[in-house]
């Protein structure tokens, strides 16, 4: 946006300085945006890969397919995942970054311990990669991956823009902005608001929770000990906290088990309105979800959504809104080679180097004096020299000059930096 912005800024200027206080203007207005946490910085648009990978969602639903076909759960899995990603840094694949010795990255923050899906997340990129090398942004991959996988589970079809790129920071600390299980709507409200989020997408988002598990860890207390007071929370249905009784033990009694629940006690692996119904009948697994039966700020809302038509509709606004938290740019990100690691950025120069083949002697032709072969002048003894970062290659373009009125979505190539680091 910034970029885009400054361009406009520039054109505006030429028209004189009877622009300038409108420029002025304009220019607090993009700078004020600039600082908000959820300003859309990169550009998405449906059909990025039509040029430069046109197979790539083709790639992305057929392994989301295989394996939903033996695990339906995972459309759970990649929607939090989706969720925990976007709203930690922005859509910019930073959940999928391995810890290195001098990092500790957002995966291991408590409430992504235990987020899951990341092999199948490995296994689209790796098809990618074999397909079109360092185009497709792993971002984008959770991205349409989740898309699939919702409507796998029986969710609504919806279109994802495209074109993010992946980030280059992970931090642990920085997922500590995920609300917690046991918030109030003020708590988790104030929480989505920081990053951009209404009201209504908490209520529509935490549909989410109609497909998938949750750890007895993340709600025990609802069972036994209630914010202390011994009892379970009076907002349960009273024979369901029986039956999870039954399944997740007290943490007094120090068990080091954690069984999981499903979180939608009507339908776990389908994606519909299920779980609104149970808010009503006081269902709710994790208190963030039965509080929004009891706020009069959001019981209209759950009301609304117990009609699976008015949930998709809003479903389709409110994830669209989640996919596009401070997308990366091609300024601000990069396409990860592997979808684990941030590309690296330098480059040692080789300690050997390839040799030419080797000079097959002739046989003496009569008359012609023999040709003695030339041995190859040895190559320069190699040093392992300081680490130069390797210089971008020249832009090439892939594609004839554009016409005009022409609009094309592929990645400029020289974003793309070397394909792995050869000599780490
Ligand atoms: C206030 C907001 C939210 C809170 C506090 C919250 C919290 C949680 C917790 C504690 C779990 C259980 C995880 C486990 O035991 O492994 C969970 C599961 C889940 N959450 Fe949320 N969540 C929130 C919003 C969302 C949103 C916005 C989405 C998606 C758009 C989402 C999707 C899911 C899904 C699909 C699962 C099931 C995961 C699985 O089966 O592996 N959640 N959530």
């Amino acid at each position: 946006m910034m970029g885009r912005s400054s361009k406009n800024t520039n054109r505006s200027t030429r028209t004189g300085g009877r622009c300038a206080a409108t420029l002025s203007l304009l220019l607090s207005v993009v700078t004020c945006l600039a600082q908000m946490p959820w300003h859309v910085e990169g550009t998405t648009t449906v059909g990025f890969y039509a040029t430069s990978c046109p197979n790539a969602e083709t790639i992305i639903q057929q392994e989301v397919q295989s394996r939903f076909n033996s695990d339906p759960t995972i459309s759970a899995g990649l929607l939090r995942m989706f969720f925990h990603d976007c709203f930690v840094q922005g859509c910019d694949a930073s959940i999928l970054i391995d810890p290195t010795p001098g990092n500790t990255p957002e995966k291991q923050s408590g409430p992504n311990l235990t987020l899951r899906g990341f092999d199948l997340i490995d296994a689209i990129k790796s098809k990618l990669e074999a397909e079109c090398p360092g185009i497709v942004s792993c971002a984008d991959i959770i991205a349409v991956a989740t898309r699939d996988a919702v409507a796998l589970a029986g969710g609504p079809s919806y279109q994802v823009k495209t074109g993010r790129f992946d980030g280059r920071r992970s931090k642990s600390s920085d997922a500590n902005i995920l609300p917690s299980p046991d918030s109030d709507v003020d708590q988790a409200s104030s929480a989505f608001a920081s990053q951009g989020l209404s009201l209504n997408d908490l209520v529509v988002l935490l549909g989410a929770h109609t497909t998938g598990f949750a750890h007895c860890g993340f709600f025990s207390d609802r069972l036994y000990n209630f914010q202390g007071t011994g009892q379970p929370d009076p907002t349960m249905n009273p024979p369901l906290v029986s039956r999870l009784k039954g399944i997740c033990p007290n943490p007094a009694s120090g068990s080091s088990t954690d069984p999981t629940v499903s979180l939608d006690q009507g339908t776990r692996d389908t994606f519909d309105s299920s779980y609104y119904s149970q808010l009503q009948k006081h269902n709710g697994i994790l208190r963030i979800d039965q509080v929004l039966q009891d706020d009069p700020r959001t019981s209209p809302l759950v009301s609304r959504f117990t009609d699976a038509g008015a949930f998709f509709t809003s479903f389709i606004s409110s994830i669209t809104t989640l996919g596009d938290l401070n997308v990366k740019s091609a300024q601000t990100g990069e396409v990860r080679l592997d979808c684990r690691r941030i590309n690296p950025i330098t480059h040692t120069p080789p300690t050997t180097r390839p040799t030419s083949p080797p000079i097959t002697p002739q046989p003496p032709v009569s008359g012609v004096p023999p040709v003695t072969p030339r041995k190859p002048p040895s190559p320069p003894p190699l040093r392992k020299g300081p680490r130069i970062p390797l210089p971008l290659p020249p832009f090439r373009p892939h594609f004839p000059p554009m016409r005009r009125g022409e609009r094309r979505h592929h990645r400029p190539h020289h974003t793309i930096r070397i394909p792995f680091d050869p000599f780490p």
